[in-house]
């Protein structure tokens, strides 16, 4: 049977750094408090000039992710491309990235599940390999948050977390009977609690979608979150998705090498860590340098994992978790090959 192998990943941010007392100047937060309870450092964000989106970054990443699986973009024959923040209400950043690759006609999907977007690209891709659907995919998170945050004191608690940034990752079909590739997925969706993280507008459910006695001023155009209520359910939900994957590969912890959360907050990954009783060094950790780019979060952290080579050597098993807006949470566990 066909497996899904990575053959090459590739990551991108724009040169921008963000520190977190460049934020200081803007709203009223403070270096300590960013550190102490997200862990972050700095993140990237596009230049204000010109104009830069989730496919542009997307684009860069890819380029890098297709060299190193010695592809070139006609190779491919499937795209997916993972964001909540597309270049535009539509068509997809998919279809974008695609006409940037030089290409016309290869199909591409994009994904709107946040920060969990890149696990189900992932069963997807997956799903396509092993149905005979695709043998050639690029799987792309990618996203421009920094346009649309509140800058003011008002949406310090999510401004001060997301920053921007792209990675992307080749997989190719490959018939082998070794236990290796995506070995299993656990996605889930709770929608019931879609409110505590979301941007609410402009809405196509309202009769104008730009409400006029809205001010564009208004928090509904910004993301919104019930940041506590949010980090209690990754607490509470990450194991249990890391365990229903693990069975479901029949594999136990021990045997992974490691595991790359989502970077939405330092203290969630810790949590996590505890909660499983492991080593920290079993944990992979880069939200200090980028923040919390949601779909590229954790494509980002399995490339510098695979570039500092804590991963990628064949046998190696790695499991990718998150929690985000939707609320979606997922687990996957991949062998290298
Ligand atoms: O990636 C998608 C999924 N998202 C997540 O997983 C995020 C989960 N949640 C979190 O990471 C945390 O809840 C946050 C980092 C968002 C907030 O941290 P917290 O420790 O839960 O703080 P809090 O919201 O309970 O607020 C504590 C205090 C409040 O002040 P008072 O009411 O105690 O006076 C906030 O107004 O911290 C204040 N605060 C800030 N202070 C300085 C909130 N944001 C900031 C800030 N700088 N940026």
């Amino acid at each position: 049977m066909k497996k899904s192998i990575i053959k090459g990943t590739g990551m991108f941010v724009p040169p921008n750094v963000i520190t977190n007392h460049d934020l200081e100047k803007m709203l009223d937060t403070s270096d300590e408090w960013i550190k102490k309870r997200t862990g972050i450092e700095q993140r990237y964000w596009i230049n204000q000039e010109g104009e830069t989106g989730a496919s542009d970054l997307g684009f860069e990443a890819s380029k890098i992710a297709l060299k190193n699986a010695g592809w070139t973009a006609q190779d491919l024959d499937f795209i997916i491309f993972a964001t909540l923040s597309p270049d535009i209400m539509f068509p997809g950043s998919g279809c974008l990235l695609q006409a940037k690759l030089g290409l016309d006609s290869t199909p591409a999907l994009d994904i709107r599940q946040q920060c969990t977007g890149f696990l189900y690209g992932l069963a997807t891709a997956d799903a396509y390999i092993k149905s005979g659907l695709a043998g050639k995919i690029l799987l792309v998170g990618g996203e421009v948050h920094s346009s649309g945050l509140d800058k003011s004191t008002r949406g310090r608690d999510i401004t001060v977390i997301f920053g921007d940034g792209a990675a992307a990752v080749c997989i190719e079909g490959i018939e082998t009977d070794k236990n290796a590739g995506v070995l299993s997925s656990a996605l889930h969706a709770d929608g019931n609690i879609a409110d505590a993280l979301m941007t609410e507008l402009p809405a196509s459910r309202l009769p104008f979608r730009f409400p006029a006695d809205v001010p564009l001023s208004d928090p509904r155009y910004f993301p919104v979150m019930d940041g506590p209520a949010i980090f209690k359910k990754a607490v509470r939900m990450l194991p249990r998705v890391i365990n229903e994957s693990l069975e479901k590969a029949q594999i136990t912890l021990d045997k992974i090498d490691l595991i790359i959360p989502h970077q939405a907050n330092m203290r969630i990954n810790q949590a996590l860590g505890q909660f499983l009783k492991l080593d920290d060094n079993k944990i992979f950790h880069n939200i200090q340098k980028y923040g919390n780019t949601t779909a590229a979060s954790i494509p980002l952290a399995l490339h510098e994992a695979i570039e500092q080579e804590r991963i990628g050597k064949s046998g190696d098993v790695v499991l990718l978790t998150g929690l985000g807006a939707g609320l979606t949470w997922g687990s996957v566990i991949y062998k290298f090959l």
